[in-house]
């Protein structure tokens, strides 16, 4: 096997562009996308399984596992097309590793495999995590090194201290549910369908934070731990003890939002104070979310720090940040190589 797994070295030439195509098939979207020196996007294609999963209330991973092999081949063909390029120009390969669903990890990976050893590219695999890290280095304002970064996804809530494109150290993470797990959770409670976030914080713009106050789980006030199960219990006990509860369910999402978002807000920026870091960052799917931008953008203006937040389009899961971040390796003569016998993982922390 390991006669196999040998790849070409990554020639580094600085007036050349270096085109890298990224795959990310971790949970229910297939993606992939071709970034240029990691930073610009040339394609970004997301294939949602949204509609698949619907019915389920949540990600049956058989089934997701299938419709990557499905859509597979026909992202990433029109990923390199919509760069303008054709496969012959990718210069190298990044797949996501983990963590995530095995099943529909290792399509994503092995396509990544097949890729650049039909081609005689390198290639690598590299963290679902550490992609969403550099999602920030996706857009025209990127920040400094080190700054502190909060993850909030479907699986992860954390605060990392980011030294360079490919270190990071954990700070601390939720000890239960992930914040998109609690609004995909009580979106459900409340009938709004899955996946939540969005249907939460559309529902919450027409509702009054300060209706119904909710518990903020701060935990440790100086410690960086998160816990949201709580939280999920007063909303449920709220819905099973109001048998009219369905007349003001815009305030039940906006004051179940606002205790969310407060907790977040409040330990990045106590990251940022504790790391003396002037740069911040909020990335993963759940940096979609309006009052989440809003609360820490007022939050880092007062406190002189500088927000960055990738587009809408980059804060879910996609592969342009898995390309950008399989960028920073394949781009090091030194860094290190995808080989035929890799594996992908389910579960890791990221602390590199
Ligand atoms: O990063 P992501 O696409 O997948 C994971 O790596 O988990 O994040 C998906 C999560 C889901 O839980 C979804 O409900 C949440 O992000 N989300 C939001 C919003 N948009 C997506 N949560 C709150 N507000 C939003 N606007
Ligand atoms: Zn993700």
């Amino acid at each position: 096997m390991s006669s196999y797994g040998r790849f070409p070295a990554f020639e580094k030439t600085p007036e050349i562009p270096m085109n890298i195509l990224g795959i990310e098939t971790s949970c229910d979207e297939t993606a992939a996308a071709v970034v240029e020196n990691g930073t610009r996007v040339r394609s970004s294609v997301v294939a949602s399984q949204v509609a698949v999963h619907h019915a389920y209330g949540g990600v049956v991973p058989e089934l997701a596992a299938r419709k990557h092999i499905e859509n597979i081949c026909i992202v990433v063909e029109r990923a390199v097309a919509e760069a303008g390029m054709q496969p012959g120009d990718v210069d190298g390969v990044a797949a996501t590793r983990g963590p995530g669903l095995v099943g529909a990890l290792l399509v994503g990976f092995s396509f990544a495999k097949a890729f650049s050893y039909g081609r005689g590219i390198p290639w690598i695999g590299v963290d679902h995590l550490q992609g969403h890290l550099n999602s920030v280095f996706l857009a025209d304002k990127t920040p400094s090194f080190p700054f502190v970064a909060l993850l909030v996804s479907g699986g992860h809530t954390a605060v990392y201290h980011v030294t360079s494109h490919t270190r990071a150290r954990l700070m601390g993470q939720t000890r239960d549910d992930a914040a998109g797990e609690a609004f995909d959770k009580v979106a459900k409670m409340l009938d709004l369908g899955y996946p939540g976030g969005v249907a939460i914080s559309r529902m919450a713009e027409r509702g009054d934070p300060g209706r119904i106050k909710f518990p903020r789980a701060w935990l440790d006030k100086n410690g960086f731990a998160f816990s949201f199960s709580g939280l999920k219990t007063a909303v449920k006990r709220y819905v099973e003890t109001h048998d009219d509860y369905r007349w003001h369910m815009a305030d039940i999402a906006a004051g179940f939002e606002a205790a969310v978002v407060d907790v977040l807000c409040y330990k990045l920026l106590n990251a940022a104070e504790e790391t003396g870091c002037r740069d911040i960052a909020i990335v993963g799917g759940v940096a979609a979310n309006r009052r989440l931008r809003e609360n820490v953008s007022q939050a880092a203006a007062e406190g002189g720090f500088a927000l960055h937040v990738p587009h809408i389009s980059l804060c879910g899961d996609n592969a342009a940040m898995i390309a950008a971040t399989g960028y920073h390796y394949l781009s090091d003569p030194d860094g290190p190589r995808g080989s035929l016998g890799d594996d992908v993982y389910s579960r890791a922390p990221l602390c590199l």
